[in-house]
């Protein structure tokens, strides 16, 4: 029989890891800062974003590389590639030495960061952990053939229940893994249903604004083709030629910032049309899966990631970024149509008499009486595959959660 005790204790620790499994409670950045021998690689999960992956889930194991083993990986390397290596290092479950030694069968597949970005056919975001011969732990890719190249070395950190840190020899690679396709920006646009706000940005120039500041890290929030037709969106063909370009510039951050990463950012984003006389900011509030843009004047709802490339991320938005420097309190209400791509030279531009946006033009649209902006009905509710198998990994996170709690609850019931 189970005393009454051990059943107070059982459900005490259900409810601790209830409450763990919704905000993390580990920094991966500041454990790994207490261990020089990981600088190396320390510097390239926070480059690569994946430490806000790490941070923003519980149980699973950081397999390190040591600086040598990490400089040698990332070597003439693009950064993307080194970003895929580095999920494929992030196990979603959690082994310490004892597990791993543990494993039944002395042979297991487990899921990684690497397969939550869809990005790569069936299961080649798993990883293969083996019980050697004579006490050793390899790790290999699940790619046909593979060998288990990595080995397992030192246990470097464990926070129980949460986050296992564990060195190992060598990177996990498999062919492709490290490979980075440069993005064909339009093209994916257009693919990812954002083809009205890929042709602003050829026609305007802008996206050869995007491509110069991408090397230093860009976000451009795409809205897509539903945005661009909600009520309430202004009519974009009265912008001047240089309103446009601002506007454009409004959805576009000079940082790599992914969805996950927005998730955790509290500050205000500085846009690429801040500057001396404009203060073209944006805000971000998420709940749950759920990320939002927003301005003075609306708010706009991640839907998808259209392209995740470090350091360039776009990400699709189901409305336009209104900014009050352009469009002053409240958008015009009038539901007004916009052809896909103003000629660059309209008449509104001719009549812009300065290229001081905010000192000489008075705001784009007034604020009318009856004018209360209306938020777009029916926003779609978009899931990306790489969203879904997040939610795929996040359920079997907390199924082993919950196993573990029960296994440890079980033991000390005898
Ligand atoms: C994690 O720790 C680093 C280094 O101490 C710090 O800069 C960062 O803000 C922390 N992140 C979070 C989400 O607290
Ligand atoms: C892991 O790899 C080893 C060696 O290639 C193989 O024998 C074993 O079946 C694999 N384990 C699983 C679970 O696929
Ligand atoms: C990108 O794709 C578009 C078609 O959407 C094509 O016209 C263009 O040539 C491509 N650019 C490059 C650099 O391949
Ligand atoms: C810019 O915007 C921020 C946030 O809304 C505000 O705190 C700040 O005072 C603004 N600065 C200027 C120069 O308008």
């Amino acid at each position: 029989m189970w005393s009454s005790p051990t059943i107070c204790l059982s459900f005490a620790l259900v409810l601790l890891a209830t409450t763990f499994s919704g905000s993390a409670a580990h920094n991966i950045t500041e454990i790994l800062a207490a261990f020089p021998d990981y600088s190396v690689y320390n510097h390239y999960l926070s480059q690569t974003k994946v430490s806000d992956e790490i941070n923003s889930r519980q149980t699973l194991t950081v397999l390190v590389l040591p600086n040598a083993a990490m400089t040698a990986l990332a070597d003439k390397q693009p950064v993307a590639g080194v970003k895929n290596a580095l999920r494929l290092l992030t196990l979603l479950d959690y082994y310490d030495s004892a597990k791993l030694h543990k494993i039944s069968q002395g042979t297991v597949l487990t899921t990684t960061l690497l397969q939550t970005t869809g990005n790569f056919q069936g299961n080649l975001g798993f990883v293969n952990i083996t019980d050697l011969k004579g006490g050793k732990v390899g790790f290999g890719s699940t790619f046909p053939g593979a060998r288990l190249a990595t080995t397992y070395t030192k246990s470097v950190k464990q926070i129980e229940f949460s986050i296992s840190v564990l060195e190992v020899s060598a990177p996990i690679l498999f062919s492709g893994l490290l490979d980075a396709p440069t993005a064909n920006i339009t093209e994916s646009l257009e693919k990812a249903g954002c083809k009205t706000f890929a042709n602003l940005i050829v026609s305007s120039g802008v996206l050869k604004m995007y491509k110069a500041a991408t090397d230093k890290g860009l976000t451009v929030f795409a809205p897509t083709d539903e945005a661009f037709k909600a009520k309430g969106v202004p009519d974009l063909s009265t912008l001047t030629q240089l309103q446009l370009v601002t506007l454009l510039q409004y959805h576009a951050v000079p940082q790599y910032t992914p969805k996950s990463s927005l998730k955790t950012t509290k500050l205000r984003l500085s846009t690429l049309a801040t500057n001396s006389v404009g203060n073209y900011t944006l805000g971000v509030t998420s709940s749950g899966d759920d990320v939002s843009i927003v301005t003075d004047l609306d708010t706009a709802r991640i839907a998808n990631t259209v392209v995740d490339s470090t350091p360039l991320c776009i990400l699709s938005v189901d409305h336009l970024l209104l900014s009050s420097e352009l469009f002053g309190s409240a958008p015009a209400p009038a539901p007004i149509k916009i052809s896909p791509a103003p000629a660059p030279e309209s008449e509104a531009a001719a009549s812009a008499p300065s290229p001081d946006l905010k000192s000489a033009s008075p705001p784009m649209f007034e604020e009318t009486p009856s004018g209360a902006p209306e938020s777009p009905a029916g926003a779609p509710e978009e899931e990306t595959a790489a969203d879904v198998k997040t939610g795929d990994g996040k359920m079997l996170k907390m199924r082993s959660t919950v196993g573990l709690v029960w296994l440890f609850s079980f033991t000390l019931a005898f």
